[in-house]
Formats: C-alpha cells, structure tokens, sequence
C-alpha cells in the first residue's frame, strides 16, 4: 500500500522522510580532511516512518533518527539509524502510524495506551562512556555509541526520578558533572520539574523539586560555574487543552516571562524568579557569574517562535517576532532586583541554534558560532526550499568580547544545519579549531557536511554523502578519548 504524505513537499521541507538506514564507509571527500580531527560528530533528528495523522501536526513528532560522522585519520565513515523506541516498533509492527498529534495521547490507537510515546528525536549526548538520543518528553534513550542500534531507556541506576530529561543537559567541563532537569516531572501538564546533578561517574549526587508558576515548555537553559538559569516563557499546556485534543503546547501573550535562577548547590527555597519583557529564549549559548551580577547569553525571539503551536489568542503567527537574535540578559544578584537588563548583540544575523566551544561551558568565554540567515544573499530561482522556518545561509562566529561577526557563506543552493566546534586538540585556546556541519544541496539532493578552520571560517573540506539525510535537530562532538572505536587506516 503506498501511503502518502498529504499536500506537504516532502521532497524539500523540514518534514522530508527518508525512511532508510545505511552505512558509507571511508567517505568521498573534497579538499583534505585535517588528520587532527579525531572522534565522532553524532546528530540526532527526525524522519517519519509512517506519515503523521495530522497534516497540523509538528515536526517534532517525526520518529528519532541518529546519524554520525566518524573521523580518524583522515578519514570519514558515515552511519545513520532510527532509533527504536516503543512507539517506532509499534508502528514498525503496524505498518501504519498509530499515534495522534505532538505530545498529546488524546488521538493514539487505542492499541497503544499506556506505551511509552516518546519519538527521542532531538539530541545525542555523550556522558560517562554513554551515549544517548534525547527528547524532553521521556527519559534518556540509550544508544551503542558504534552500531548506534538502541539499547533502551536509562533511568541511571534507578535513581532518576523525573519522568522526563531536557533535551538540553549540560556538562560541566571541569568537573564532568552533567546538570540536567525534567519538566512535567510527575506526568502531562503537570508544574513540577526536578533539576539534578549527576557526577561525571553516571551517578546522580542531587535532586532539587520546584514548582513552576505555569506549566510550559522549558527547552533549554544554562549553567554558570555558581548558578542554574531557566528562561521560562509562556509555551504553554493544560489538561483541559489536552484532553480538546489539542497540539501539546499554544502561545498565551498574556504570561509573563520568567527567568528562574538557583545556586548550583541551592535548594528549592533558594530560588529566585525575574521577571522580563515579551519574548522566548528556547535555546542557551552559555551563562556566567560575575561576583554580584550573572550573564546570561542566548538566541532571544520577541514572541511565539513556532508556527505549527497557535497564538491563544487566535492571532496569525508573526514571522518577524518568530526571528530569533543573539542578546545578552544581565541579571543583578543583590536582593532587591526582579527584572534583567537586555541587550541585542548582532541584530543583523537571525538564527536560533546557536554553540560554543563546550570546553568553556559555565565559564567566561568569547565566541559564539551559530547558522544565521543573510537575507541579502537568497537562494537561487528555482531551488526547491520549503520549511516553517528561514533557511540559515551562512555560519558565523560571533565574538561576544569585540563583536565581530565573521562569516562563512555556504552558497546559494545550499541550507545549513546547526553547526558543532571541534577543538584541534583538548588543550587548544578557546577558538582552535574546526566548526562543522551539514549542508543541504538541494540541486544535487544530497548531504554534505562542511568542515571550517574555525578561526579563518573558510572551508578546509567537505564529505559528499551520495544521498539525503535527514536534518539534524542538535549535534555534539565526541572526542576520541570520550569514546574510543577501532581506528581505519591511513588513507
Ligand atoms: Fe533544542
């Protein structure tokens, strides 16, 4: 039976479905893989196995897929698989599409009550000697970090509470501790989240409970050396709204935007919530406490940033508030302040999913690399371009110390997907090193993936793929070390 995909050109858009697992070994490569680039770039995202029920429905529904580029040598081996959760199984063993819309169980098969929904599509991450595909709706899914078959979900020796896991952990690159949280921690629309700490052995050292002042969507957020910082902005759900069977989140204008801020060593008691103006921060660069004052950097949108989750309020979705820039929130430690200073950094360079060099997280730094999308340079007629959200067109280093923005162009018949730093080695300054990431080249439909000095921003290399992948939610770098595998040899 050949099942089809509605009205959507899937042959082009963020939804395009792909629906095979294949291996590339010792890849075609143009220009010269630097031999100093040792490890795994692992990608997670999402490819549809069966088409959605709803042609309303998310992206982010689609089934996780886990993809790597693995260097040694100078060499490059390609391999990319679903990840097996129950739900693609079940699906697997239907041979059709049982669930309903985005995080809502109100429109499942009745055949899958009660199984757990998660698609785990979102992002890798690498801790103590482990690898894992996250979604924020479940726990971590375990994955073999070298056939990147699914090994199932991980609940850290029975020690993690929280039904949930961000999909945005953070290690702590100085002490290996990984801080994590899980928001609708006791079940659907519930306000409890739990934050932990988990020490770079696996084994989780705190849990702190916290009552949201609304239950909403906490993508991200970002840990100084003292502080945990969470945006809390209005994405919001109820059980009434699910139970209308309605898309997991909607947009209420009428919230305030919080920004949740908690020693790393506090308790619940020692929160402090601030309050800001309109706007989203899904996504973090970094965070930093200076002596009486935390800084906090991140993509900043002035409203609703997704089109597929409505307005409350019925109003049409706004491109212009979707867009998202680079700004810098200043937050007073003193006792009496409740709000933060903001300030746009680079209003000229939208983007949304932005990086650092992860050896700096939780402490001062200075660039910040990010896809970003130059309206001056479009695409050329004709190029097969269809998603919700502007195609990034060039990767930029940010300096956040002088603000310069240096860039790199990927060409008119090609979109870039969220970029990764990787250091030329593990002593390397701040900055040496390599950006890298996956270019679509739609004329020829197939994947590249772009490797840049770091610092010049200039494209050292690029391995062709002699197909399509699917797009990448996140990314993250594993250096050899992290993750030893038997090398190849020399080519
Ligand atoms: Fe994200």
């Amino acid at each position: 039976m050949v099942q089809r995909f509605g009205d959507r050109d899937f042959a082009s858009n963020f939804f395009t479905t792909l629906r095979f697992e294949g291996d590339v070994l010792d890849c075609e490569v143009e220009g010269k893989i630097p031999e100093d680039i040792h490890g795994t770039f692992y990608r997670v995202g999402g490819d549809w196995l069966y088409p959605p029920k709803f042609d309303h429905d998310s992206a982010f529904s689609a089934d996780g897929y886990i993809s790597m580029f693995r260097f040694a040598n100078g060499r490059v081996d390609y391999k990319g698989r679903f990840v097996r959760t129950p739900r693609f199984e079940a699906n697997l063993a239907a041979g059709r599409q049982l669930f309903g819309i985005y995080r809502n169980r109100a429109a499942d098969d009745p055949s899958v009550r009660g199984l757990n929904s998660t698609v785990s599509n979102t992002t890798p991450l690498v801790h103590a000697g482990r690898l894992f595909a996250l979604k924020e709706d479940a726990r971590p899914w375990e994955i073999d970090p070298h056939t990147l078959e699914t090994r199932g979900e991980w609940d850290f020796h029975g020690k993690y509470s929280s039904l949930t896991f961000t999909a945005h952990p953070k290690v702590d690159p100085v002490t290996g501790e990984l801080v994590c949280f899980g928001y609708e921690a006791t079940g659907e629309a519930s306000n409890d989240v739990f934050i932990y700490t988990i020490d770079k052995h696996g084994e989780v050292k705190r849990e702190v409970r916290l009552k949201m002042p609304y239950v909403s969507e906490l993508h991200d957020f970002a840990i100084s050396r003292e502080h945990i910082v969470i945006p809390v902005y209005p994405l919001v759900t109820s059980k009434e709204w699910l139970e209308a069977g309605n898309i997991h989140w909607a947009w209420d204008d009428t919230l305030p935007f919080y920004t949740a801020v908690l020693p790393r060593d506090g308790d619940a008691k020692d929160v402090r919530w601030y309050r800001g103006s309109k706007g989203a921060a899904v996504h973090t660069l970094n965070a930093v406490t200076e002596g009486n004052r935390l800084v906090l950097d991140a993509p900043v949108s002035d409203g609703n940033p997704f089109p597929f989750f409505p307005n409350k309020d019925g109003a049409p979705f706004d491109p212009q508030k979707a867009m998202s820039t680079i700004r810098r929130w200043t937050f007073d430690l003193g006792p009496n302040a409740d709000t933060w200073h903001e300030e746009n950094l680079f209003p000229q360079a939208p983007g949304a999913l932005g990086r650092i060099d992860d050896r700096f997280i939780a402490r001062p730094y200075r660039y910040a690399y990010m896809g970003y999308t130059d309206a001056s340079r479009p695409f050329e007629p004709g190029t097969p371009y269809k998603s919700a959200f502007p195609a990034a067109n060039c990767y930029g280093r940010f300096d956040m110390q002088t603000r310069e923005l240096r860039t790199y162009y990927v060409g008119k018949t090609c979109a870039l997907q969220e970029c990764c730093f990787v250091p030329r080695s593990k002593d390397a300054p701040e900055g040496d090193g390599y950006l890298i990431g996956v270019a679509t080249n739609f004329p020829e439909k197939r994947s590249e993936l772009v490797i840049l000095d770091a610092q010049r921003m200039e494209e050292v290399a690029r391995v062709i793929l002699p197909f399509r992948i699917s797009d990448q939610v996140h990314g993250t770098w594993a250096p050899y070390e992290d993750l030893p595998f038997q090398m190849p040899g020399k080519s």
